[in-house]
């Protein structure tokens, strides 16, 4: 089946609203199950699957995600491409809640997850390049998307993706400013590098929940309250159904 694009929905996002022709599929892999049955549908006259990648009722942490069972099923659906929807904290001051934005760089901080495919013992070792680790067309593609349905979105950005389920520390947080990070998520690695060992194009649509821990630089650091988190998510994830229907148009 010849699908055009995966999306795989994170916090906050666990359906993709206007699909049509919509089929449920669970998906088996030598990995074990996707973290939900996969959505196929229709946009525009365009195939896409889309899957939960918390499971529907967010049953799943970040830490605990079977992020090569996820990769590996859209996949073999036939998607050519996949966009993550990430939500972060933002770290950089113009990188506040509410703020989408079309990351360019990784640095990863997770441990413990499985982040190959060439795992298995006496399985063929494969040093993919991830210099750039996003797709640039298809960075391109959502940008010029954006563009076009009037939707503001910044261009790059280091996403930082640390283990959780934790959020981070104001250290923590001060290092990875100085590492370089712009961003920080929990869902970002391995799905990309899994997504390159496939040889998907895999771009990211970080959507900003909340400032990072000791962010905006020079205000008094507050905590970061959950309703307000969620309350900035769904501010942000109006957007997403708009976006990628102008990204399948
Ligand atoms: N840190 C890590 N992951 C996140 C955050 C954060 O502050 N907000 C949303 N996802």
């Amino acid at each position: 089946m010849k699908l055009d694009l995966a999306i795989i929905g994170g916090t906050g996002l666990y359906d993709f609203p206007g699909l049509e022709k919509v089929e449920k599929r669970v998906v088996e892999t030598p990995y074990g199950l996707a973290s939900d049955a996969v959505t196929l549908g229709e946009l525009g006259g365009k195939r896409v699957a889309f899957l939960a990648r918390h499971a529907s009722g967010h049953s799943i942490p970040p830490h605990r995600i079977n992020y090569r069972a996820n990769v590996w099923a859209l996949h073999s659906l036939g998607a050519p491409r996949a966009l993550g929807i990430n939500a972060v904290g933002g770290i950089r001051a113009d990188l506040g809640p509410r703020v989408l934005a079309v990351p360019d760089q990784i640095i990863d901080y997770t441990h413990g997850r499985i982040t190959s495919f060439c795992d298995a013992e006496g399985a063929k070792v494969e040093h993919v390049d991830f210099t750039e680790p996003y797709s640039a067309s298809l960075r391109a593609d959502v940008l010029a998307a954006a563009k076009r349905a009037g939707i503001a979105v910044v261009d790059g950005g280091c996403y930082g993706a640390t283990q959780g389920p934790r959020l981070e520390t104001c250290a923590e947080i001060a290092r990875m400013r100085r590492d370089g990070c712009d961003l920080v998520g929990m869902t970002g690695m391995p799905e990309a590098a899994l997504a390159r060992e496939l040889k998907m194009d895999y771009a990211c649509v970080a959507l900003v929940a909340n400032w990072a821990a000791g962010c905006p630089l020079g205000d008094a650091a507050p905590e970061i309250s959950l309703p307000e988190i969620f309350a900035h998510l769904q501010a942000a994830t109006a957007n997403i159904p708009p976006l990628l229907s102008a990204l399948l148009a």
